[in-house]
């Protein structure tokens, strides 16, 4: 298939984030192995690939909460691991993160929530804490609900509560892990239209981890798919969408690389994905001393 281009759509422009050679190790295994990826102001880019492949990691690292091995990972144009705590509290304060579950706190209601980051990093008067909260909630249809607890939520209410609390200092750059898994398929595509719409109309970039095709293809300017902690491919979604639908018999002459990717993104079950899952023979792992 024709090299598409890999560069982020909008080259040229300002780079919010550009990771460079990231590598991260557990016990010796180089789960993260050379990553390079980077976003622009407004773009969305997805992280897709099978489940133990790194994703998760990699948005750890990209926030912060655990350092690398190696490579660098610049962020509004700062080396996030060369950051003191400080610096790097500073730097969180300009992007904002959902996490699958929403991460609400049970104890505090909606609108404290959504409050919790205004009142920890800044020094604004409660007036104006109450009044930004209440937009925030507006923009994720929340308002009616500021005075729930998350116990009294849906899951996708606690998604949407997550949401408004992770945009509320106006962050830059969203991170999401697993934005609609777990919710109805109308649910999920609500989300992805929010997803959409805080990107495009309030030029925030967003990074977002998902194993749904579907809202990854509504949602994606860009897409990465990673396998064994490398980075398979990086394209525009245009990309995949064709190899996604190329018929079985023009699919033949596609590059390794290439069919894993199409077999993960058609979701099929045989392929070379599963071809090479073959590992050890069962009985001979059971006769082993
Ligand atoms: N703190 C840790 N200590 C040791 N190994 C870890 C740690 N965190 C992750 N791993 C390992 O790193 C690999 C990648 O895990 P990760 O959670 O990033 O995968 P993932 O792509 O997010 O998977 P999933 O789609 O299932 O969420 C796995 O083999 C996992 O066991
Ligand atoms: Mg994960």
């Amino acid at each position: 298939m024709a090299d598409a281009a890999q560069s982020r759509a909008g080259a040229g422009g300002e780079t919010i984030l550009r990771v460079r050679g990231l590598v991260k190790r557990f016990d010796g295994r180089a789960v993260l192995d050379g990553i390079d990826m980077e976003v622009g102001p407004g773009e969305t880019l997805v992280i897709m690939g099978g489940s133990g492949c790194g994703k998760s990691t990699l948005l750890r690292c990209l926030i912060g909460s655990i350092k690398p091995d190696a490579g660098s990972i610049e962020m509004f144009g700062r080396d996030l691991c060369k950051q003191s705590e400080a610096g790097l509290d500073e730097l969180r304060k300009q992007f904002g993160i959902l996490f699958q579950s929403g991460a609400l706190y049970n104890s505090m209601t909606v609108g404290e929530n959504v409050a919790l980051p205004l009142r920890e990093h800044t020094s604004l008067d409660e007036g104006t804490i109450e009044t930004i909260v209440k937009i925030k909630l507006e923009q994720v249809a929340l308002r009616e609900h500021a005075d729930k607890f998350p116990g009294q939520l849906s899951g996708g209410m606690k998604k949407r509560a997550g949401l408004a609390r992770a945009m509320v200092l106006d962050p830059k750059i969203l991170f999401y892990d697993e934005p609609s898994a777990g919710l109805d398929p109308v649910t999920g595509a609500e989300i992805d239209r929010l997803i959409v719409d805080l990107c495009k109309g309030l030029g925030v970039a967003s990074i977002v981890v998902t194993h749904e095709m579907d809202s990854a293809f509504t949602i994606a300017d860009r897409m990465l798919m990673l396998d064994k902690g490398r980075v398979l491919r990086v394209a525009e979604r245009g990309w995949f969408e064709k190899l996604r639908g190329m018929p079985e018999v023009e699919s033949a002459g596609l590059a390794e690389g290439e069919r894993i990717i199409r077999q993960f993104l058609r979701g099929d079950a045989t392929g070379p994905l599963t071809e090479r899952r073959g590992g050890s023979s069962y009985a001979e792992d059971l006769l082993e001393p």
